[in-house]
């Protein structure tokens, strides 16, 4: 039996999970999808900064998704599929994939088409890890 404390634990473990999702979805589509449809400016140096917080945070998914929650985070649109920690080599092996993304395409974006490129590049590497483990709950 998990005692409330347990249970709260495990909330913040799925908290901290799906907060570095958030983030990365703040830099790739809060800033660079957005700036590919015209609904922002083109910004050189938000550019540069979004591309250098994904650096640093999808090296993390494998340790900030080293235990499995047991829960999904309340009234949370996506969860992890249990498969994460049923196959965890293969969810981790999704990750090198993003970082290659990131480092081919940095450098690399000088205007709004060379952006689409790059955003489409490292969009297709997460999805490659949401298609298999990440539910759509609602
Ligand atoms: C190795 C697997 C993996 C990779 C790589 C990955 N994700 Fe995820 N992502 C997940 C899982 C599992 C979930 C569901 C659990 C959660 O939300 O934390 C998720 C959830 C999300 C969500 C939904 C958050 C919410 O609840 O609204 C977004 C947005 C997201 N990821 C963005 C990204 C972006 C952007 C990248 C690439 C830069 C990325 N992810 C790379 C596994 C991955």
């Amino acid at each position: 039996m998990l005692g409330p404390g347990a249970a709260m634990a495990q909330q913040e473990i799925a908290v901290k999970q799906d907060n570095l999702m958030r983030a990365q979805a703040k830099s790739l589509y809060t800033v660079m999808l957005k700036m590919t449809k015209g609904e922002i400016p083109y910004d050189q140096a938000a550019i540069d900064a979004a591309l250098a917080q994904l650096e640093q945070s999808v090296p993390t998914i494998p340790t900030v998704f080293a235990t499995n929650p047991k829960e999904h985070v309340v009234n949370a649109t996506y969860g992890s599929s249990q498969k994460v920690w049923q196959n965890k080599a293969d969810f981790d092996s999704k990750v090198p994939p993003v970082i290659k993304a990131i480092a081919d395409v940095k450098g690399k974006i000088k205007d709004v088409a060379s952006l689409k490129v790059a955003y489409d590049r490292i969009n297709g590497a997460c999805n490659e890890c949401h298609e298999t483990y990440r539910l759509k709950l609602k």
